[in-house]
């Protein structure tokens, strides 16, 4: 297990392997290398094959139901404070504050350069809330077409860097999960969305995995409820098994997400280059935010919050203390990191696009 593990890239560390390991000490020894959030559950491509089935997709995950480990290799006590390696040294970390785009003076990407959002779809789901923090929806059958990110002069990964008539390479991502942070981690001048959902996609440049993460605000302010994440509810608002590690709850055959329906109708997103948000905060993660966010209500939110069992911390910790004493002291958000001379660039789809 340890030479598989190694084989890996650092960030390649899946969280498949982490809760298959975990049953022994193997996990404290390796807790160091374990893949964040951002970046992990991947199903080796061998046992890949023969998943067609949330079931499957949840025996391979957690071996058993409710079984998975109760060891948190990191937790949201200080919000992240405390995390070490390149989460304390890195100087090109996530999350950050994104400026309003009202007079924006953001450099901003050419239309011929925009990522391409066409249908991403999931069938033989499993909804896994795992024990540190979170809720991740996996498929052992993610579906794209015409979902295509930039790529100019070969690395250039969303091509931030580049003149508006350098020549690009549309590539298509593969999906890596979805899953959701409460309150949201990016914040847009200064202020927090309730929710944040990162649909984590990765593509593969001369050899190399490169992960791009695409973060949806969740706005809680008209308390409206959000129909992709209803769709999700039944399977994270199980409170009694919560205490005994990784839940992993499959979904019926013929219920499939179409992500789209969870992604802001109109486009216009910020790009920037970041970490993961957990440990161990690898960096060198395209990030693309959009502008608008999505509605969700005060009610969803708060299974969010629930499902999010190691997280608990007094509001008093907490970054955004008026919807922790609303919703209870539950928050799965990393601190904001410093911009650190970093440029944020917005790509836009359309006039009415703030
Ligand atoms: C896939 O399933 C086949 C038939 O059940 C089995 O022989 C094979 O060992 C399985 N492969 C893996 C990687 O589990
Ligand atoms: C909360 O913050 C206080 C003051 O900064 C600190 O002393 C305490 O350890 C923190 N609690 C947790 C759980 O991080
Ligand atoms: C944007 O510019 C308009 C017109 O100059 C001004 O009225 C408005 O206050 C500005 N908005 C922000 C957020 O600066
Ligand atoms: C995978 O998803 C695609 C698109 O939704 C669907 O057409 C196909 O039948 C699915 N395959 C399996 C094995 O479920
Ligand atoms: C949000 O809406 C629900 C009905 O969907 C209602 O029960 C609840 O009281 C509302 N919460 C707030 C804070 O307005
Ligand atoms: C979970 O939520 C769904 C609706 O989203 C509801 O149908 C179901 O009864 C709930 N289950 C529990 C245990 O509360
Ligand atoms: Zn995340």
């Amino acid at each position: 297990m340890m030479t598989g593990a190694q084989k890996m890239p650092r960030d390649g560390w899946t969280r498949t392997q982490a809760v298959l390991l975990s049953a022994g000490f193997l996990l404290l020894l390796c807790g160091s290398v374990r893949g964040g959030s951002d970046g992990n559950l991947q199903v080796p491509a061998a046992v890949q094959a023969n998943i067609t089935s949330g079931e499957d997709l949840c025996k391979e995950t957690t071996q058993s139901k409710g079984n998975g480990p109760a060891i948190p290799a990191f937790n949201y006590a200080s919000s992240g404070d405390d995390w070490t390696g390149d989460c304390q040294t890195g100087k090109q970390q996530s999350p950050i504050d994104l400026p309003t785009t009202d007079n924006s003076t953001l450099g901003s990407i050419p239309s011929s350069h925009l990522v391409r959002f066409g249908t991403i779809t999931a069938s033989g789901n499993a909804v896994l809330r795992l024990e540190i923090d979170e809720v991740e929806l996996l498929s052992s059958n993610w579906s794209t077409a015409n979902f295509q990110i930039p790529v100019c002069g070969g690395d250039n990964i969303g091509c931030l860097e580049s003149p508006p008539d350098a020549p690009v390479e549309y590539m298509s991502a593969s999906i890596v999960n979805l899953h959701f942070h409460a309150n949201s981690e990016h914040t847009r001048n200064g202020n927090y969305y309730g929710a944040e959902a990162h649909l984590v996609t990765k593509i593969t440049l001369n050899g190399k995995k490169n992960l791009v993460v695409f973060g949806t605000w969740m706005d809680v302010s008209s308390n409206k409820t959000n129909e992709f994440f209803s769709g999700l509810q039944s399977y994270i608002n199980d409170t009694s098994v919560i205490s005994v590690g990784s839940v992993c709850s499959p979904v019926p055959e013929n219920v499939k997400f179409s992500i789209d329906n969870l992604l802001p109708a109109t486009k216009t997103y910020y790009a920037y280059r970041g970490s993961l948000t957990t440990p161990p905060c690898t960096e060198g993660v395209t990030w693309i935010v959009f502008t608008k966010p999505v509605q969700m209500s005060i009610t969803q939110l708060k299974a969010l919050y629930k499902s999010n069992a190691y997280t608990s911390q007094p509001c008093a910790n907490v970054t955004t203390n008026a919807l922790c004493n609303i919703l209870g002291a539950r928050t799965n958000n990393r601190l904001l990191q410093p911009l650190n001379g970093r440029t944020i660039k917005l790509g836009s789809y359309g006039p009415d696009s703030n």
